[in-house]
């Protein structure tokens, strides 16, 4: 059985070769063109004249179009049509696309988009949260607001509160592979899209309504991505379009690859806000009452801001009960970059605000902060009566029958993997702020073992020791839990298809929805498909993910890839099985059940075929190979107003324990360990989910540590290029780095009882923050609470250490 089994990525000896195939290494046919935008060189304002005299004059230019080339400009949202391709007489942020330049080669396309002559009448530019607040410049009404129980007097009537602000840094995705996407003409006006993406169905459905054709006529092909990160679920349309509008207007074949700095200028990255917090606690540190707010820099048009900001408020309790809680959410407009998905979907923004909190508990009280995140854990105090929403939902406990798999291996140097019995449900089941009933919560368990395996309580000490007699350098350390909803908040977003063909000679071909971006869902799906066969990983063939092939796609998103693909491909596969065992049992006078599909083979009694004998006689005998499958994901409702449902199927955990060092004459700073044990369900593939969760961690310390997006007074984003924007590299990675698998069947029926591992561990990447404030902290007498923002750069970290030893 391949289900569990520890095998590499499908495309790594393609990938090590450099011979993987990318959009931009797809040979075009002869006559091909390429495109360039022109961008606004300011953040708001009228165009009072655009002269591209000098642009259509430049040399290799084939065509330059504007807005004033179309009757209606095409529009590249996700979700509101409110992203015109090019600017429609004003311009709403520095680096929108303004005109487009089509030439014979890329060097020439960007070469001549330069030569434009633009004049702008300037408008005041909303660049900041206050300039929003104070021009009260949102894309809704006003915030939106959630709550469950009364925390205004829960936190007044309690005997100790804190309040504090927070200022949270975007993220640029830095995917390796920029967009890009190609256009080749087909026949009869039809157009064949590659695509760099993560939504090939959205990129379908946008490039037909530029063209203003059906989606039949237009298909969209995405091998792989080098990297998306929700980067590519939304951002790669402007491209696509651009490209079939050219390629239909001149019957050329076009292609469009940004820059590295065009497409940190031109593309959405993380959403960076300002939390505010106001908490009441007692004297063990147990919340009875807290509030935030969360003030989102949307930038210039809506995108995907509104759910990514409804999931920061989705995660404001992480692994704890809150029983009285206030969530307000402000989705402020600003010319800036148009922010968009970033895995964790706004999860990540919301988590941070309630380990803030209990960080700064601890500190005021001076407790251990692990003391008081036990306190805090769901399994704990009840709900209020005021708390209870009308229908509560029962627990139910679910019967679980789960065959251990045969290959689940351990990685030995790198990690465990434990694989044992379903814990039986808790016997307090407490409710979220969106009242849902937390059924699954192990976190307490999952915080436990890592404080063993980490030994954090006697590190601890000794940093405390070692601190007193080092003046300059200072170690922090800290852990902090993760509990991640499972599922796309847009509840019909959670379905999935597949298509799969067996030839008559064994082969078989699998397609699905989801999209590869070095994740390893095309393995993980390959190995379901194959096990279902019971044949070896080199009878599957992964294929390209094509809309020809699979319609109706969601994203491949919210880390829910393989849950949703994975159980649909299954379905397509157990089709074409049950066909061929039905097909073979009338053949041996034997029931279906009786029919075995194992190790390569096909056993009825004592008949005995190989995959590929038994693939020619149901073919022979006139049987459909070939089957769809679907897959919807049961249970889940949710009503985004009331803020009250089931918007997840389960919850993904995890917990992190990271130690850092800081210098406190420079600020710099350096994570010296970090050990991670992360949940996985029942693990379809633990080398990839270990590659997951190391890679995620890696970025979400990169988030709140070093990575900085600095926008200037005009609006401007200085930090467009490696050279100033600094991600991680591989000297960043924690010397010492102890990843473990919590692989544990997932109580609900997923695939393979398997757990979504994409995003969940970004954010134990939370705790290197926290780690920072400790390391902060240890500058100072106790008596100022370290209140670092992120990123926790050298010069935030300096300024945090003078704030304490000027106390
Ligand atoms: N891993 C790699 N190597 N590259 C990526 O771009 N994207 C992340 C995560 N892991 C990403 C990645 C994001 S944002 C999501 S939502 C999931 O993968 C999507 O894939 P999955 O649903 O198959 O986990
Ligand atoms: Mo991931 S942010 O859901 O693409």
């Amino acid at each position: 059985m391949s289900i569990g089994s520890a095998l590499p990525h499908d495309a790594a000896p393609l990938h090590v070769t450099g011979s993987a195939r990318y959009v931009d290494d797809i040979p075009l046919p002869a006559g091909a063109l390429h495109l360039a935008f022109g961008l606004s060189t300011i953040a708001h304002g009228d165009i009072t004249a655009l002269d591209l005299s000098a642009v259509r004059a430049a040399d290799g230019v084939v065509a330059v179009y504007s807005a004033d080339d179309f009757d209606e400009v095409p529009d590249c949202s996700p979700s509101a049509h409110d992203e015109p391709l090019l600017a429609t007489g004003r311009v709403h942020y520095l680096g929108q696309q303004v005109f487009l330049v089509v030439a014979t080669s890329h060097l020439a396309a960007r070469k001549a988009a330069r030569l434009a002559v633009v004049e702008y009448a300037p408008l005041p530019a909303i660049l900041t949260v206050d300039d929003a607040l104070a021009a009260d410049a949102r894309f809704e009404d006003g915030p939106v607001v959630w709550s469950k129980g009364d925390a205004d007097t829960a936190i007044t009537a309690a005997p100790h509160q804190i309040e504090g602000e927070m200022e949270v840094g975007g993220q640029e995705h830095f995917y390796l592979e920029g967009q890009v996407a190609a256009a080749i003409p087909q026949e009869g006006g039809d157009m064949l899209i590659h695509s760099s993406t993560q939504h090939p169905t959205e990129i379908q459905h946008k490039v037909a309504h530029a063209l203003h054709r059906p989606m039949h006529a237009v298909r969209v092909e995405t091998r792989r991505m080098g990297g998306g990160f929700g980067g590519k679920e939304s951002q790669g349309n402007a491209l696509a379009i651009a490209c079939a509008i050219a390629a239909d207007r001149l019957g050329r074949p076009c292609k469009m690859r940004y820059d590295r700095d065009d497409d940190m200028m031109i593309t959405g990255k993380r959403h960076d806000l300002r939390i505010r917090y106001r908490a009441g606690f007692d004297a063990s540190g147990r919340v009875t009452g807290v509030a935030f707010t969360h003030l989102f820099r949307c930038g210039w048009a809506l995108d995907l801001s509104i759910p990514v900001a409804d999931r920061a408020m989705l995660h404001s309790d992480n692994c704890y009960h809150l029983t009285d809680v206030r969530l307000e959410s402000h989705r402020l407009r600003t010319n800036t970059q148009s922010a968009t998905a970033f895995r964790g979907f706004g999860g990540p923004q919301g988590m941070i605000g309630i380990e803030r909190v209990m960080d700064h508990i601890a500190f005021d009280l001076g407790l251990e902060p692990l003391a008081v995140r036990r306190a805090n854990f769901y399994g704990g105090m009840q709900d209020s009566a005021a708390a209870a929403p009308a229908a509560r939902a029962k627990p139910v406990a679910k019967s679980v029958d789960v065959e251990e798999g045969e290959d689940l291996t351990s990685r030995g140097a790198v990690g465990m993997v434990e694989y044992g019995e379903i814990p039986p449900p808790p016997a307090n089941v407490q409710n979220t702020p969106f009242h849902m009933p937390v059924e699954d919560f192990i976190g307490d368990k999952m915080v436990a073992r890592l404080e063993e395996t980490s030994d954090y309580t006697r590190r601890k000490a000794e940093i405390a020791k070692w601190n007193a007699k080092s003046p300059i350098l200072k170690r922090g350390i800290a852990l902090t839990p993760v509990k991640f909803g499972i599922s796309f908040t847009l509840t019909h977003l959670n379905q999935a298809g597949a298509l799969v063909h067996v030839y008559q000679d064994g082969s078989i071909q699998l397609n699905h929805g989801g999209t590869e971006m070095g994740q390893g869902l095309f393995q993980k799906v390959a190995q379901v498909a194959a096990g279902v066969f019971g044949v070896g990983m080199d009878a599957v063939k992964i294929t390209a993910t094509d809309t020809a092939k699979v319609p109706n796609t969601s994203a491949t998103a919210a880390s829910s890839g393989s849950d949703l693909n994975g159980m649909a491909a299954r379905a397509a596969c157990v089709t074409i099985r049950d066909r061929m065992a039905a097909f073979l049992a009338q053949r041996h006078q034997a029931a279906p059940e009786d029919v075995q599909f194992a190790h390569g083979r096909v056993v009825i009694g004592t008949a005995d075929y190989s995959f590929a004998e038994a693939a020619a006689l149901a073919y022979g005998g006139r049987v459909s190979l070939s089957s769809t499958g679907f897959y919807a994901t049961p249970k889940i409702t949710w009503d985004r107003i009331k803020g009250s449902g089931r918007p997840f199927l389960y919850f993904a955990y995890g917990a992190a324990v990271t130690e850092v060092v800081i210098d406190t004459l420079t600020g710099e700073n350096r994570i010296l360990r970090a050990d991670l044990l992360h949940d996985t369900g029942a693990s379809l593939n633990p080398a990839l989910d270990i590659g997951q969760v190391e890679g995620a961690y890696v970025q979400g310390a990169g988030w709140l540590t070093m990575e900085e997006l600095v926008w200037d007074t005009k609006g401007a984003l200085r930090t467009h290029a490696p050279s100033t924007y600094k991600i991680p590299a591989c000297s960043d990675r924690p010397p010492v780095f102890n990843v473990a698998l919590w692989s544990r069947p997932n109580r609900e029926d997923t695939v393979g009882r398997s757990k979504a591992v994409g995003e969940p561990p970004f954010m134990l990447g939370i705790s290197a923050l926290m780690a920072l404030s400790d390391a902060v902290a240890a500058c100072g007498d106790g008596t100022r609470y370290p209140a670092l923002d992120a990123p926790a750069t050298p010069e935030r970290v300096l300024a945090a250490v003078q704030r304490q030893r000027d106390v």
